[in-house]
């Protein structure tokens, strides 16, 4: 599903004639505020509904024996009412043996197998920051010293599959660890520490010593109490809470890890994506890479592919949260569901399109989106009569080119006035398209990151704009 957003974007950027733009790196539109009201996202709602109602109803795919809770939600949303919901019961949950439910919802617990992660890094990160990730473990967690021949594993190692330690998903199964939760004087010294499920056990263990009370105490507090979290668990609940999709001895909940519902994951999901409990700036350090790798790039404890994802499977459980930060949404799946999310070209075209004049000096400028081109771009850009699509041509090529390309893209920096009105600011990226090199693999073809406030112009940096928003985030 996420390689598809990926993949889509990059198709809709790659198409426009052999000649691409070179974003920055994040978002290349403002976050869209009103997806619930956009047409386009009820259409997409609505092929996505007919998608999933037929495959609940196709026995052929398997699908039928598994029950699923499928959400989607954004920064924007009202309460807890997600952009998208749509819940499936198996047909034979009801004939199982079973305590749990008969019927899937919002509200229905399943288990979350390595989801918990997000938890415990989350609380971690809402109680103790994250000034302590370059700080070694044995700090907090002493009784490692001995294990760790001095291997200086540290904090945010853990909290990012860095820490180097063998993997406990394969044939070592760690006494204590993942499966089930364990308390601290369990754990085993001289035990492989582990993908790591042990590390984020570790993990709790520092914040243990960090604030001083245990870690399922300050997942209660500064977690599940502030989001109003009620239906997720440390451990298992009452099991008629709960879908059981089999016999109650052959798979009940009782395994560990932690559970909750799909309304609660969604919770989670917009709360980290409006930094809630985090400041804005800690929030963005989240969703920055730590690590490359071929496939994904770990991050505390996120797949990084644009989007961030955590999936898991527990059993007869799959879970996952998908974040996409560039456009203030997500989605949370309890067991299945595929589809894929794009609208933001709309309310840019609305709200920051357009021609731009001064009622006083020879000033004006125009902005046009296009949708094979990401960020807005600028065609004409007159400042007290001086060309300026010229000057920063001049001054990024030392001549002029026909092929010279302005286009703004978000920055995250805004102020908003006691009126609720908001100054939000733009970056423009200027760019000689026909210099670009063709075979990109060992040149800096897409290296615009060099370039930002690089030109000035009267002490003004030349590439920021300045869009007055008005409270509900029209121009
Ligand atoms: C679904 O398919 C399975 C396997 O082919 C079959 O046993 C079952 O009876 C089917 N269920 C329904 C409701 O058609
Ligand atoms: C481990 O790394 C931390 C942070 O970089 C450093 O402060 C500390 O001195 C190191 N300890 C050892 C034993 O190398
Ligand atoms: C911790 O786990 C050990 C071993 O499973 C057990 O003996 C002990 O009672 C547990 N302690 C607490 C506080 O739960
Ligand atoms: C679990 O919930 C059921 C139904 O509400 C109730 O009858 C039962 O007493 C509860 N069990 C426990 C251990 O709380
Ligand atoms: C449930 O348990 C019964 C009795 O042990 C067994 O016959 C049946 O196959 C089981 N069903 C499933 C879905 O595991
Ligand atoms: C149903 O499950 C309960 C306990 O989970 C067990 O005692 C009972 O024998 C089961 N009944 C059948 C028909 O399998
Ligand atoms: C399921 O629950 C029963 C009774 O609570 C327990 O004895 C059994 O070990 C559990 N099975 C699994 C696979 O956890
Ligand atoms: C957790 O993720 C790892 C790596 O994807 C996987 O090997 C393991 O089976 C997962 N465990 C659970 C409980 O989902
Ligand atoms: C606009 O240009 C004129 C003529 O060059 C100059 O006198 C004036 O100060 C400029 N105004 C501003 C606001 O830059
Ligand atoms: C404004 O400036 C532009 C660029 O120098 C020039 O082409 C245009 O004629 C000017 N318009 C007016 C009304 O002076
Ligand atoms: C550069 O611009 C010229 C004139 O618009 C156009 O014919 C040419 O295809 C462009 N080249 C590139 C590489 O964009
Ligand atoms: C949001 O949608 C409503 C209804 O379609 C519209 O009136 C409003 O202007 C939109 N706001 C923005 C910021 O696009």
């Amino acid at each position: 599903m996420f390689f598809r957003v990926v993949f889509f974007l990059a198709c809709i950027f790659s198409t426009s004639h052999g000649v691409t733009n070179c974003p920055l790196e994040g978002p290349i539109f403002p976050k869209p505020q009103n997806l619930s009201t956009s047409a386009t996202i009820k259409a997409a709602m609505k092929d996505l509904t007919a998608v999933l109602v037929a495959r609940d109803a196709d026995n052929s795919t398997g699908v039928y024996t598994n029950s699923y809770s499928v959400q989607a939600f954004s920064t924007s949303d009202t309460g807890s009412t997600p952009l998208f919901h749509h819940y499936y019961t198996a047909p034979n949950l009801a004939t199982f043996n079973s305590t749990g439910v008969t019927q899937v919802d919002a509200d229905t617990v399943y288990r979350m197998g390595n989801l918990t992660k997000i938890f415990t890094v989350y609380t971690f990160l809402v109680e103790a920051g994250d000034i302590h990730f370059n700080s070694p473990i044995t700090d907090y967690v002493p009784e490692l010293a001995a294990l760790l021949n001095n291997r200086n594993i540290t904090i945010g190692d853990l909290a990012s599959h860095m820490a180097g330690i063998a993997s406990d998903t394969q044939t070592e199964v760690p006494k204590c660890g993942a499966y089930p939760l364990c308390n601290r004087t369990a754990f085993a010294p001289g035990e492989t520490l582990a993908y790591s499920n042990v590390a984020f056990q570790i993990l709790s263990y520092a914040l243990e010593t960090m604030a001083g009370r245990n870690y399922q105490t300050s997942l209660q507090d500064k977690l599940l109490k502030p989001l109003n979290l009620a239906h997720t668990f440390y451990t298992m609940p009452n099991e008629s809470i709960g879908v059981i999709p089999g016999n109650a001895s052959t798979d009940n909940l009782s395994a560990g890890m932690m559970y909750s519902t799909i309304a609660d994951i969604s919770s989670l999901g917009r709360s980290i994506l409006r930094s809630s409990l985090l400041s804005p700036a800690q929030t963005r350090r989240w969703f920055k890479p730590t690590a490359l790798t071929i496939i994904m790039d770990p991050d505390r404890p996120y797949e990084l592919i644009t989007a961030y994802n955590k999936a898991s499977s527990i059993g007869s459980y799959s879970s996952l949260l998908a974040l996409l930060p560039e456009f203030g949404i997500g989605f949370s799946v309890l067991i299945a569901g595929d589809h894929a999310l794009n609208n933001w070209v709309e309310e840019a075209q609305a709200n920051y399109a357009g021609n731009y004049l001064s009622s006083e000096l020879n000033s004006s400028v125009t902005f046009i989106t296009d949708t094979s081109k990401p960020g807005l771009g600028i065609t004409s850009w007159i400042s007290n009569g001086t060309d300026m699509m010229a000057v920063s041509t001049y001054l990024l090529t030392s001549s002029i080119s026909a092929n010279f390309s302005a286009r703004l893209y978000p920055t995250d920096l805004q102020v908003t006035a006691a009126d609720g009105s908001k100054q939000v600011v733009l970056k423009a990226i200027f760019e000689d398209l026909a210099t670009q090199a063709k075979d990109s693999k060992f040149t800096a073809v897409c290296g615009t990151w060099i370039e930002p406030t690089a030109f000035v112009y009267g002490a003004m940096a030349l590439d920021g704009f300045v869009f007055t928003l008005d409270p509900s985030g029209m121009r």
